[in-house]
């Protein structure tokens, strides 16, 4: 199946950027039709823009109420046929009621193993607790934070050397190979 792809971002948009590459290289065959930044000045968005994909920002800070954040994103979604919505560095959790209208057609890269250090600051606990192994995962999104059913994960070995800066360097070479796997599987198993 060849997706209609929505990238969400709020910041730097390594993972949107990497997506749209593989896209143009023809890596994958589904096509990114919008890129939606809650933030007006993620750096994210200024690539998008000179990628020359569709852009928007719905800015969240102005538009305090979720519920109208997520009907000018849903609408926004569906006058571009979005059939599969692609969580990169968004910082915003859905509510329910989003989630359920979208149900299995939104998917999050998360930089740890999950079930593993859910939530923020994923690299600083890792190196704090000393772990051997971290790495990334894409999930399905559902009402619980980080808790979806799992499509893939990707491992680094720890250095005792690392700190939190060169583990998320590891982490997210992992992250771009990951979406873009995920994204062939997506394609290959729904027909
Ligand atoms: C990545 O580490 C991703 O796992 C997390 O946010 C970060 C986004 O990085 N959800 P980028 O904006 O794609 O560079």
């Amino acid at each position: 199946m060849e997706y209609k792809i929505a990238i969400l971002i709020s910041g730097n948009g390594s993972n949107m950027l990497n997506i749209l590459d593989a896209c143009k290289k023809g890596e994958i065959k589904s096509k990114v039709v919008t890129v939606v930044s809650n933030n007006p000045d993620s750096s994210g968005i200024t690539k998008a823009k000179d990628f020359g994909v569709n852009c928007r920002v719905i800015n969240s800070d102005t538009l305090k109420n979720k519920n109208d954040f997520e009907n000018y994103l849903s609408l926004h979604l569906k006058k571009f046929n979005v059939n599969l919505i692609c969580l990169a560095g968004f910082m915003k959790i859905l509510g329910r009621k989003f989630v359920k209208k979208w149900n299995k057609k939104i998917i999050n890269i998360h930089p740890s193993l999950l079930p593993a250090f859910k939530g923020l600051n994923t690299h600083k606990r890792a190196i704090n607790m000393k772990v051997k192994y971290a790495g990334c995962t894409i999930h399905y999104v559902n009402n619980k934070l980080d808790s979806g059913e799992i499509l893939d994960q990707e491992i680094v070995k720890v250095l005792d050397t690392d700190n939190e800066n060169s583990l998320k360097k590891k982490i997210l070479m992992k992250e771009h190979k990951l979406y873009i796997k995920v994204l062939k599987n997506l394609e290959r198993n729904n027909g």
